[in-house]
């Protein structure tokens, strides 16, 4: 069975900070920040949560998709910074686009969820018959980032993206790979608050925050980039000269640099918005890819590598060909 993107969107929260807001909250400069990540200024979220940004992507991928919100039968959205545990994000999705019946599952990979939902999303259409599945990566970090760390906050942002899946006559999606290593150091975690119930007692307050050791994710993140992209070539027997674009999770510049020299593929081929959005998890790769389809530089039958890697330790990449 074949399956094809047919859709892309994306949807920003109106706020942006600029490097030059942070350095009146903490002592960094924009200098710093910019040659140390390539982020420039970043969004985030005041009035907007992830289900009201997952919704506005949602709407932008059905619309480019050209199908009517009623086709969908599957929904998944990858977030790790849910509004709330029950229903979830993705039902409250599914209800805002006005889809009666849907299934609909919140899925938590990290910086890779929107790579880890693609697989999720194919095996489930080819094992238990979904034909169209709507995917949406949507993250509020700015709400566990720690704003007080200048080594982390300056990373990070809030956005949403989203693409549709169909079942098609010809092959889209044409290999996918996702994989894992144990975070054996805590190289980049996040507790849920203190959860006591009447039962426990009192417990100590947990680190509600994002904590990165940078350089060990640093350097798992360029090798594991490394690894996932020529898995995915491999897999499907095309060499990388043959890929029109990479759209890599944009965690910072410089690794994307390194892996561009290291593959030697050239740097022209990643496309790349961590100046204006910073790392958006699950975002990141979904917001990417619409800004790319959006931009007409895809043509029908391009081959695109979408990649990431993030806390967990999660890595995987999906390669397709563009409708
Ligand atoms: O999506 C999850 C994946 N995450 C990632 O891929 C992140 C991977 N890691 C990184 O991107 C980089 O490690 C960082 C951007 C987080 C840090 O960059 P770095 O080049 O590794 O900097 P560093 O941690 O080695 O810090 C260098 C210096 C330190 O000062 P000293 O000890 O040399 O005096 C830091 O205290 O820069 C200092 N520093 C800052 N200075 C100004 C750290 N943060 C800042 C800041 N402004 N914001």
């Amino acid at each position: 069975m074949a399956i094809q993107l047919i859709g892309t969107g994306s949807a920003l929260p109106k706020k942006i900070v600029t490097n030059k807001d942070l350095e009146g909250m903490m002592d960094t400069s924009d200098e710093w920040i910019y040659t140390h990540t390539g982020v420039r200024e970043r969004r985030i979220a005041v009035e907007e949560t992830v289900i009201s940004l997952g919704t506005d992507a949602a709407r932008a991928a059905i619309e480019d998709a050209g199908i009517q919100p009623d086709e969908i039968d599957l929904v998944i959205c990858s977030t790790i910074t849910p509004d709330c545990p029950v229903p979830g994000c993705a039902p409250n999705i599914r209800r805002n686009l006005g889809v009666e019946n849907a299934a609909a599952l919140d899925l938590n990979a990290n910086c890779t969820g929107c790579i880890y939902s693609l697989a999720v999303a194919r095996g489930l259409m080819e094992t238990l018959g979904f034909k169209t599945a709507l995917v949406v990566g949507s993250d509020v970090l700015s709400r566990i980032t720690n704003w007080e760390d200048r080594g982390t906050c300056i990373l990070f942002g809030d956005a949403a993206g989203a693409f549709i899946l169909r079942r098609s006559e010809a092959e889209g999606v044409l290999a996918v790979h996702i994989a894992g290593k144990s975070d054996v150091d805590d190289v980049l975690t996040c507790d849920w608050p203190a959860m006591e119930t009447p039962f426990s007692g009192p417990k100590k307050p947990n680190n509600e925050k994002i904590y990165m050791d940078g350089h060990k994710v640093f350097s798992f993140a360029v090798n594991a980039f490394i690894e996932t992209l020529e898995r995915s070539l491999g897999e499907a027997g095309i060499p990388k000269e043959e890929l029109k674009a990479i759209v890599p999770h944009q965690a910072n510049f410089r690794i994307i640099k390194s892996t561009a020299r290291r593959l030697d593929i050239p740097l022209e081929k990643f496309y790349m918005n961590v100046d204006r959005l910073g790392n958006t998890s699950s975002a990141s790769v979904p917001v990417a890819l619409d800004e790319l389809a959006r931009s007409g530089r895809l043509q029908s039958g391009d081959l695109v590598m979408l990649a990431g890697f993030g806390g967990g330790l999660t890595y995987g990449s999906a390669l397709l060909r563009w409708k």
